[in-house]
Parts: C-alpha cells; sequence; structure tokens
C-alpha cells in the first residue's frame, strides 16, 4: 500500500485530557521543528460544542501552560499551529450525527492522506470505524490511529479488532502504545543492534535474569471508572510491559522496518509460558495500596480514593519465562504498581556470576556484572563492572565493583527532549507503523494475561494490601528469594 504524508489530522475526543495534554503539545512540538506537512490541517472532534475559535482557544491556554517559560520564543510556531486547527462536535451515539461530521470530513479533504485518530473511549471505535466506512472515508489513502485499551481481555479485544476490520486493513490501523514513542525505549533496539558487544552475551549463556520496572507514585487521579474496571495488569502489563520485555528479548530483526520488527516482538510474545493453573500462586502476585506515605506525605489507600470496595489489583508481579534457544531458564521479573516509593521505569540485566576466581581474598565479593538501563524518570545506562581497589594490598587484591555511567541527558545535552506523541504523530502521519502495535501482537498479549487472571479466579487469589510508599506485598519479595534472587531497588 504506497501512502503520501497526511494533509488532514481528524481527532476524536479532541477536547478531551489526552488530546490536550499530549497530544496538542505533541503537534506543537512537530510544528515548532517544522515537521508538519505544509498544507496539514487539524479537525477536533468531541462531542463539545465549541466553535473553531472556542477550541483554538482551549488549546492556546494548554499550550501556553505546557511551554511555561519557552511561550515567548514559541509563539510563532503556537500561531502556526493554531492557524492549523479547526473543530466540530459530533454525537457519536448518532448515526445521523457522525454522517454529517464524515460529510465536512470528505469536504476538507486535502490532495493527501487522512489520519484519524481515535482518542476516545475504546467503546467508540467500532462506531467511529463505520461512519467512516460508510461515507468512504476508509479507502486506502486513511490511516486510523487508536488508543489502548483494545479490549479488556483476549475475546472483547477480538471483537473490537473485528469491528475495525471490517472497515480498515491491518496496515491502516497503528494501535498505539505510547513506550513505544518515548526516546529511551527505542534506544533499546538502537543499543542492542548498533553495537557488537551486547548480542554475542545476550542469551542465557550468559544472563541470569532479567527485571523490568515500571513504578509510579501516583495513585488513582481522576480516573477511578476507567482504572478500577482495569487495574495494573491490563493497564500496564498486558501493553507497556510486555512490549518492554519484547524489545530487551526479541531476535535481531532482519530491517528496522514494520513487518519484520513486528514479527519479531509477536514471537516473543508467542513464546512467553503461560502462568496459568496451579503455578498462578508461585508466578504471580497481585497487591492493592493501602493507606501509607510517599515522599513524607501521607496518602490514602485505594478503597478510600475508591470510595468502595474493590478487587482491582494495583501492583502486579511476575515470574516470567521464555521458552525459546535464546533464553531458556533466565526469570524475567516484571512489576509494576501505583503508589510505590518512586517512579521508576527501568530494565536490569544481571550476567552470570565469573566462573572462577583468582583472588582469594575477595573471591566472595565479585558482583556479577549488571547492565541497567534506566529510561525514566532520566535516561541513564550503568554497566557494573568488578574493579581493583587502588593501592599496595598486600594481603591480596582487593575488589569493588563501580559503575560505567552514560547520562544520556548529558550526552546529548543540546538536543529537546520529545513528548512521545511527537514520534508516534510524525510516523503516523508519514504512514510507517513500526513503533505501533499489530492485531497479533496485541491479542498474544491478552491471551497470556487472561491465563493468569484466570489461574487468580480458579485458585480463590486476591490482591494482597500493601502500604502506599512501599514495594508491593511481601510476596512480590518472595517471589525472587525463592529462586535466591532479588530485587533491584
Ligand atoms: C498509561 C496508563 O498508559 O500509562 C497510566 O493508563 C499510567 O495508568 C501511564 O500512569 C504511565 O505512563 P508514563 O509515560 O507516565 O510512564
Amino acid at each position: 500500500m504506497q501512502t503520501r504524508p497526511a494533509t488532514l489530522l481528524v481527532i476524536f475526543g479532541a477536547t478531551g485530557d489526552l488530546a490536550q495534554r499530549m497530544l496538542v503539545p505533541s503537534l506543537l512540538g512537530l510544528e515548532r521543528d517544522g515537521l508538519l506537512p505544509d498544507v496539514l490541517t487539524i479537525l477536533g472532534a468531541a462531542r463539545t460544542e465549541l466553535t473553531q475559535e472556542g477550541f483554538r482557544d482551549l488549546a492556546r491556554e494548554q499550550l501556553v501552560g505546557h511551554l511555561g517559560d519557552d511561550a515567548e520564543d514559541c509563539s510563532d510556531a503556537l500561531d502556526r499551529l493554531l492557524a492549523r486547527l479547526d473543530y466540530k462536535s459530533v454525537d457519536l451515539s448518532s448515526d445521523a450525527s457522525l454522517d454529517d461530521f464524515t460529510a465536512q470530513v470528505e469536504q476538507r479533504r486535502g490532495g493527501g492522506d487522512i489520519l484519524f485518530h481515535l482518542s476516545t473511549a475504546p467503546s467508540w471505535y467500532s462506531a467511529i470505524c463505520s461512519g467512516l466506512a460508510r461515507a468512504g472515508l476508509n479507502g486506502e489513502n486513511a490511516r486510523v490511529m487508536m488508543e489502548k485499551p483494545i479490549g479488556h481481555d483476549l475475546a472483547s479485544s477480538m471483537d473490537i479488532n473485528d469491528c475495525i476490520g471490517k472497515s480498515f486493513a491491518e496496515q491502516q490501523v497503528y494501535r498505539v502504545d505510547h513506550y513505544l514513542g518515548k526516546d529511551g525505549v527505542q534506544n533499546l533496539l538502537a543499543l542492542r543492534f548498533s553495537n557488537t558487544f551486547f548480542e554475542p552475551l545476550w542469551n542465557s549463556q550468559h544472563i541470569e535474569q532479567v527485571q523490568i520496572t515500571v513504578a509510579e507514585t501516583v495513585g488513582l487521579e481522576d480516573r477511578a471508572g476507567y482504572y478500577d474496571e482495569y487495574g495494573a495488569m491490563r493497564d500496564m502489563i498486558q501493553n507497556h510491559v510486555l512490549q518492554l520485555l519484547c524489545l530487551t528479548a526479541m531476535e535481531p530483526p532482519a530491517r528496522f522496518d514494520p513487518t519484520a520488527v513486528r514479527n519479531e516482538k509477536l514471537k516473543v510474545l508467542n513464546s512467553l509460558r503461560p502462568i496459568a493453573g496451579k503455578d498462578t500462586e508461585s508466578l504471580s502476585v497481585g497487591g492493592q495500596y493501602d493507606a501509607g506515605a510517599i515522599d513524607g506525605k501521607a496518602v490514602p489507600g485505594y478503597l478510600d480514593e475508591l470510595g468502595g470496595k474493590s478487587d482491582t489489583e494495583t501492583f502486579v508481579a511476575l515470574r516470567a519465562h521464555i521458552d525459546n534457544w535464546r533464553w531458556s531458564g533466565v526469570p524475567f521479573y516484571l512489576r509494576t504498581g501505583k503508589r510505590l516509593p518512586k517512579r521508576l521505569t527501568e530494565i536490569y540485566i544481571r550476567f552470570r556470576p565469573v566462573p572462577h576466581s583468582i583472588f582469594h581474598r575477595d573471591r566472595a565479593s565479585i558482583k556479577p556484572n549488571a547492565l541497567i538501563i534506566r529510561l525514566q524518570p532520566e535516561e541513564h545506562i550503568s554497566l557494573c563492572l568488578m574493579n581493583k581497589q587502588p593501592g599496595l594490598d598486600r594481603d591480596g587484591v582487593h575488589l569493588s565493583p563501580v559503575t560505567l555511567d552514560l547520562d544520556r541527558q548529558s550526552a546529548f545535552e543540546d538536543v529537546r527532549r520529545r513528548l512521545a506523541y511527537e514520534r508516534l504523530y510524525l510516523d503516523a502521519i508519514e504512514g510507517n507503523g513500526t513503533l505501533f502495535v499489530r492485531r497479533d501482537e496485541v491479542e498474544a498479549a491478552w491471551q497470556w494475561v487472561d491465563a493468569i487472571f484466570e489461574g487468580w479466579k480458579t485458585n480463590g487469589i486476591t490482591p494482597r494490601k500493601y502500604p502506599a510508599g512501599t514495594w508491593g506485598p511481601s510476596s512480590a519479595v518472595v517471589l525472587t528469594e525463592r529462586h535466591g534472587h532479588s530485587w533491584r531497588e
């Protein structure tokens, strides 16, 4: 399928939180650097009745707040972006309103492709896609970008994908996992596949364990309705954490293109050993935060924030295995949670110990090498190496672990840090799906996650409480310690 840059971007849900907090600022980022096609117009759509001026005012206010001290320097770009914005209200529950809307879209389409971005609740996706198809807006020159969650489990995800599939071919569908838009996440591929010395070591012969942590300090925020229905497994593990796992574990793709990269990620998902049946108890932990303190500040428990009863997990820890030649026997510990002690996204790769120590004095103090790739809050890569302590150690060599540190902020000091959606918009506008998630990936991830829920259900496992500001329930510690490992903290 031949793609051309989009000349019309239609954002459904344009007055919503995501659009205002992330999408419009990301478009401004692209505008600042002259990366939006000259002829691109952006049509916001939502239920709210607003004029074009009203929508521009809303966006201006949001952008000025986002830019802070940079607002003055960016005023030209701001004006240019606002001049591209238009707005039309639409009631998605009414076919007539949607048809009226699509008729307007038809009139505004320029010579290039159209990109539709569905930033609404997923329950609207089918109605929107059918409406677009009714109006003939699903031809080869249309792309549709959509937010997670695609479903609540495998069955509902397949239903949504089937509905979308009736209107759009898979190559036209751009499923967002905003972690893939993060520069540090893309750097995982750069590190692995543009350096020679990682690859020979990147396997079970040399790596003892991998840990992936996505920790947040925030609680429910104002998303109680959504979050309580989804919880940490569906909100974070099914997508962001498994995508990080895929990028860490995948085989080298032949090319950096949508098919090659996504095929390799899919193989990882399909090689995940199911966590199911009676193993669920020893391989998975769910938690729910109770009242506690973060940074010395008292915070309420989940149920108090929610104002009701719930068994939704706000924390998940898993011991996963990838059953293939490369990773046989290597545990991948995954954990994510809300109200943990700090915000941290990190991949910890611990190598095997040296097979034999020639240093008699410090034999026990030789720590295995480790590679720590921190993605958030700062991007930092450390390689832990054993070194000789300087000195005339007559009683034998004294050893110490030291780290080689790469602070990406200072290494690329003059480069502006991008919002994840800048990358994602640029790619979707230009028709490059490499950093978007394919249907088979989403479904393989759901299948794996569904089995864990099934195991929880049949074994009567409910989330264990943990005080806010701690690293989850104590059973999460047992998950690693049972195997002589421990979480990196
Ligand atoms: C979203 C989840 O996808 O990712 C949120 O729905 C979570 O619950 C967020 O807070 C985390 O994203 P980031 O970019 O802040 O790590």
